[in-house]
C-alpha cells in the first residue's frame, strides 16, 4: 500500500470519535502535572499534533482522545486544491523519516469551516492552520475560522508551495500580521520555516521570528518539514523531509528563538519528536509545548499516550511537578 493510501485508510479509522473517546482511558491527558498555559490558552498536555495531518478537517476529537494535548486542523486554503500530482509521499521507515511534497491538497475554506464548526466539543485545545499566496485570502481564513478555535496557526513555511515565500519578505510579512492582530480574537502562531547552522538564512529567519512577534503574533511553531531533493517526488523531485533526522535540528532552532525573542512570545517545538526525553528537552530548550506528525505515523495512536507517560515518570523522578519548571537534562 502506498503512503498516500494508507494515511487515508488510518484516518477513515478515525473518523468515529466515540470509538477513540472509549480508548481516552490511560493516556495519562488529565494528570495536573502536564497541564501548562500557552499564550493564554490552558491545555492538559503541552504535546500536540501538527498541521497536515488531518487536512481534511474531521478527527481533531479523535486526536484528543487518544491524549494530545491540542491537534491541528488544516492547512486551509481559500479554495479547494487537489495538490500536486502523485507520486508525493515517501516514507523512509530505515531512518523514521517521510518526505512529502503534498502541496495542500484540501477542501478549501467552506467546507473546512463546516466541518470544524461541526467539532465544537475540540474547540478549546483546536489550532487552526491556514496559508495563502496573498494577503486577502489569508486575512479571510482568519476571519471565518478562528471563532471555532482556540489558536490559529499562520503557515508560511511549506517547501511545496513556492508562492508562500513572499512572507520571507519582513516588510510584507509585517502587514500582514499587523492586519491579522486588527481583527484577533485568539492567539496567533507563525510557522517559520527551517533555517541552516551558520549562515545568512539563520540572520533572515531569525529577523522573521522577530518581525512575527513585533507585529502582533504571540507565537512561533519551530519548525516546519526541511526542503530537499528526491527524484522519487513528482513535483520537480523537491520537498520536505520530517522525522528523525530532524530532531537536534529543532532543538538548535528552539534555543536560537528563544534567545532571540526572550520572553515575548511563546515557542512551540516542531520537528523529529518521538519520546518523552525529546520532549523534555524541547521543554527545557525554553518551547512551551510541541507538536509531531511523523512518529505518530510509525508509532502509532498509543504513541501520545506513552508520551504523556513517559514524561511524568521523568518529572517524578527528577522531583518536578509541573511541565513550565522542566530544565536541563532528563533524569536517566
Ligand atoms: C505528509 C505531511 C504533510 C504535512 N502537511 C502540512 C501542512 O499542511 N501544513 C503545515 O504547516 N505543515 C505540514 N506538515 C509539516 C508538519 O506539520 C511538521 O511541521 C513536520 O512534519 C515536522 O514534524 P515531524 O518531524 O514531527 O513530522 C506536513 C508534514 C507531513 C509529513
Amino acid at each position: 500500500m502506498d503512503a498516500e493510501t494508507a494515511h487515508r485508510a488510518g484516518e477513515m479509522t478515525m473518523r468515529a470519535p466515540l470509538v477513540w473517546s472509549a480508548a481516552s482511558i490511560g493516556n495519562h491527558a488529565n494528570a495536573p502535572e502536564l497541564r501548562t498555559d500557552i499564550a493564554g490558552l490552558t491545555l492538559p498536555t503541552p504535546l500536540g499534533m501538527a498541521a497536515g495531518f488531518d487536512k481534511e478537517c474531521r478527527v481533531i476529537r479523535s486526536l484528543l482522545s487518544m491524549g494530545f494535548g491540542f491537534a491541528t486542523a488544516g492547512t486551509v486554503t481559500l479554495a479547494p486544491r487537489p495538490g500536486n500530482p502523485p507520486p508525493r509521499v515517501i516514507r523512509q521507515p530505515e531512518r523514521f523519516a517521510i518526505l512529502n511534497a503534498l502541496g495542500f491538497p484540501g477542501p478549501g475554506l467552506d467546507l473546512a469551516e463546516e466541518r470544524i464548526a461541526r467539532m465544537r466539543k475540540a474547540k478549546s485545545r483546536m489550532f487552526i492552520s491556514i496559508a495563502g499566496t496573498i494577503e486577502d485570502e489569508i486575512i479571510e481564513c482568519h476571519r471565518r475560522l478562528q471563532p471555532h478555535g482556540a489558536a490559529i496557526e499562520l503557515n508560511i513555511s511549506s517547501p511545496n508551495t513556492s508562492g508562500l515565500r513572499v512572507f520571507h519578505e519582513p516588510g510584507r510579512l509585517r502587514s500582514l500580521i499587523e492586519a491579522l492582530a486588527r481583527q484577533k480574537s485568539v492567539p496567533l502562531f507563525v510557522k517559520l520555516q527551517p533555517w541552516p547552522r551558520d549562515d545568512g538564512r539563520r540572520r533572515d529567519a531569525i529577523r522573521l521570528a522577530e518581525t512575527s512577534i513585533s507585529s502582533g503574533a504571540d507565537g512561533l511553531i519551530v519548525a516546519n518539514t526541511h526542503p530537499v531533493e528526491h527524484e522519487g517526488l513528482s513535483s520537480m523531485h523537491r520537498g520536505g523531509l520530517s522525522g528523525a533526522p530532524l530532531t537536534d535540528h529543532t532543538a538548535r532552532m528552539v534555543a536560537e528563538i528563544k534567545a532571540a525573542i526572550g520572553g515575548d512570545g511563546d515557542v512551540i517545538a516542531c520537528g523529529g519528536i518521538f519520546t518523552a526525553e525529546d520532549l523534555w528537552h524541547m521543554l527545557s530548550l525554553g518551547a512551551s509545548a510541541a507538536q509531531l506528525y511523523t512518529a505518530f505515523i510509525y508509532e502509532g495512536p498509543g504513541l501520545p499516550g506513552r508520551i504523556n507517560r513517559g514524561l511524568l515518570r521523568l518529572m517524578r523522578r527528577a522531583g518536578v511537578t509541573n511541565v513550565r519548571d522542566i530544565r536541563g537534562l532528563p533524569p536517566v
